[in-house]
């Protein structure tokens, strides 16, 4: 076991340093991935079934201004929303960079009949120019986003939506830091998460405080000594910093809630869900 290869890799990496593993199309991982998408008790990769539920609800009954919109859903994943929001009568684009899961959604939608149009691509690539009443990115991936890519995105969402079109989105908030603390814990694992081999796994959180982003990094050792590295940063908010920053780039009449069922917006919330306005 090289430790001193395990010691440097466990450092606090720098803010938003990227590892060189894949992660959302990896082989196997988008295996998992795509299981845990599809448990409908899972809080994990999409949330469980009975919010998705609410979601769909609350767009429809209180977001949606009437059926006849064209809506684009970002990081659409296997497509769970979009197949109610379909069978709703919505009209409905998914993108997602994700191959397993996109080619899971284009085979339901075929399977159901549903109208859904879904492409794969690297949603931060997207041109389109006043083509969508709503847009969506649903489930803080948000905050997965460096500031620079953050800024690319508003600025492409914004050319995507039609004048009066609405992105709605959710984040982590500032809450999450208070509980998060700076945990360190260990797996072992046989055909687990990170990889189909045994392997052993050492997960740690780090806070940048200065940066309002929190990192779970998680160092995956195999038997043969293969060891890959996997970090998900997570950017938090505030109500008021990402006023701040949708303000930066047009936006406008940003309504919030505390989470993307429209619950009403608390400060105690560990969820922040937005609805703004081109
Ligand atoms: C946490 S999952 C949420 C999926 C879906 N929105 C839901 O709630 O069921 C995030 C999804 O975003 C996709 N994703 C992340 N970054 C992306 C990017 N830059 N371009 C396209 N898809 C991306 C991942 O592949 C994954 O399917």
């Amino acid at each position: 076991m090289d430790i001193n290869k395990l010691l440097k890799l466990s450092q606090k990496p720098n803010l938003f340093e990227k590892s060189e593993t894949d992660f959302w199309d990896d082989e196997h991982i988008s295996k998992k991935m795509l299981e845990a998408h599809l448990n409908p008790d899972w809080d994990a990769a999409s949330r469980k079934i009975s919010t998705i539920n609410l979601s769909v609800e609350w767009l429809e009954n209180d977001i949606f201004s009437d059926k006849d919109i064209k809506i684009l859903d970002l990081g659409c994943g296997p497509g769970l929303y979009d197949f109610k929001l379909a069978k709703r009568g919505y009209s409905i684009t998914g993108i997602d960079f994700s191959k397993r899961s996109i080619n899971y959604a284009k085979k339901s939608a075929t399977e159901s009949n549903l109208d859904i149009k879904y492409i794969y691509q690297d949603y931060l690539t997207i041109d389109f120019e006043s083509e969508f009443d709503v847009i969506m990115l649903i489930f803080c991936d948000f905050g997965a986003l460096t500031n620079d890519e953050r800024d690319i995105l508003l600025n492409k969402v914004y050319r995507a939506l039609k004048p009066g079109g609405i992105f709605i989105f959710d984040i982590f908030t500032d809450r999450n830091r208070d509980e998060r603390d700076l945990g360190k814990s260990w797996g072992i694992s046989k055909d687990g998460f990170w990889n189909k081999k045994p392997y052993l796994s050492l997960t740690e959180t780090f806070i940048y405080s200065e940066d309002d982003t929190f990192l779970d990094q998680t160092i995956v050792m195999t038997e043969d000594e293969d060891i890959n590295i996997y970090r998900l940063f997570n950017h938090y908010y505030t109500k008021s910093t990402i006023t701040n920053t949708l303000n930066q780039f047009g936006f406008k009449n940003h309504a919030y809630y505390s989470d993307i069922t429209g619950k009403e917006y608390s400060e105690e919330s560990k969820t922040l869900a937005v609805v703004t306005t081109k």
